[in-house]
């Protein structure tokens, strides 16, 4: 039986992807709780195929504990926050790109051979000419979060070339689902909780992004991760569907019944300092590893929202 490490696997998409992986593999999940939470990852408490580490992938005691007998390591510990990484960029080294680092160089020390890398495909090619755009784009990364994703992944490729640590780096479109706490469709929720009469839009609207719902992001990682070839390889991971940021205030509007919800844009171009306008990921290379959706990126938003509706409590008008 294979052998696995999850970093960030009590966060939103690492917790999805231990209940994938632990149907065939023993895992081990190595998080600080900074954002993920253990209850992501209970009903695998008693199972003797699981280990949590409660650590920091910038430890390296943590990671040397968590990395023994692995053979391969799902990476997707990260400060994941665009808005964050811009007002703390050293924090946002630390953990994005240090951290990683001391992740990979355990590997080194320790003789394990894959990685399979959560990268972000929103961020590393910034604001791209070619749409849509594929992997061989050079990146050009407008946000801090962005710029350590494509650090981190060239040393993906220096270290595959000096010692043979063969890796995926999925470059993910934007995920939704349940036991996401961040991101668009949350916002506005919370927003819509807080006062259900009014929807804050950041931006003018006309954003327009690549989706993916979280259960098609974890099958293309197990296939990426299953089909891994010699050496470093980039890979576009959405579903090839976008929606504009518009088209999401309408669809979570609509979900909570609160269609009478005024909207109002804040008018900028842009939500945010390093927010990437437009992005279409180009998934051709994805497909040819046999991958193919299997939830249309709206039935993907209402699903969350419902989730979002079960686990906090719905929005109320106020009387
Ligand atoms: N959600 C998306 O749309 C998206 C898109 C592109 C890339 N990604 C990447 O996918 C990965 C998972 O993202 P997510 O949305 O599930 O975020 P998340 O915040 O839910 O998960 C990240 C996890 O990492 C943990 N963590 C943070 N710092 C740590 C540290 N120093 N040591 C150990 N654990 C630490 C957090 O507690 C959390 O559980 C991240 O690398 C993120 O950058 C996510």
């Amino acid at each position: 039986m294979q052998r696995v490490l999850v970093t960030g696997g009590a966060g939103f998409i690492g917790s999805h992807l231990v209940d994938r992986l632990i149907q065939d593999c023993e895992v081990t999940a190595l998080d600080n709780l900074s954002e993920g939470l253990m209850e992501n990852l209970d009903r695998h408490k008693t199972s003797r195929q699981f280990r949590f580490v409660k650590g920091s992938i910038t430890s390296g005691d943590d990671v040397e504990t968590s990395m023994a007998g692995v053979d391969t390591v799902y990476h997707f510990a990260a400060q994941p926050d665009v808005r964050v990484s811009a007002e703390q960029p050293i924090n946002d080294f630390e953990t994005n790109v240090v951290g990683s680092m001391n992740l990979l160089d355990c590997m080194r020390r320790l003789d394990i051979k894959r990685m399979v890398f959560a990268s972000s495909g929103g961020t590393v090619y910034g604001e791209a000419k070619t749409l849509p755009t594929p992997e061989s784009t050079v990146l050009r990364p407008i946000s801090n979060y962005g710029a350590a994703k494509a650090a981190f992944e060239m040393y993906l490729s220096s270290y595959s070339e000096l010692y043979g640590i063969n890796s995926v780096s999925v470059r993910f479109a934007n995920i939704i689902g349940p036991r996401s706490t961040h991101g668009v469709i949350y916002d506005f929720y919370t927003k819509l909780k807080q006062n259900p009469t009014r929807l804050e839009v950041l931006g003018n609207g006309t954003q327009e992004k690549s989706y993916m719902y979280v259960s098609d992001a974890v099958e293309a990682t197990i296939i990426l991760g299953q089909q891994m070839r010699q050496g470093y390889l980039p890979v576009n991971v959405g579903s090839g569907e976008r929606l504009t940021v518009s088209r999401i205030a309408e669809l979570t509007k609509e979900e909570l019944k609160v269609m009478d919800a005024r909207t109002e844009y804040s008018g900028s171009r842009s939500g945010w300092a390093g927010d990437v306008v437009m992005t279409n990921m180009d998934i051709r290379l994805l497909r040819s590893f046999g991958w193919k959706p299997r939830v249309h990126i709206e039935d993907g938003v209402r699903q969350y929202i419902r989730w979002l509706v079960e686990r906090f409590g719905p929005v109320k008008k106020k009387p």
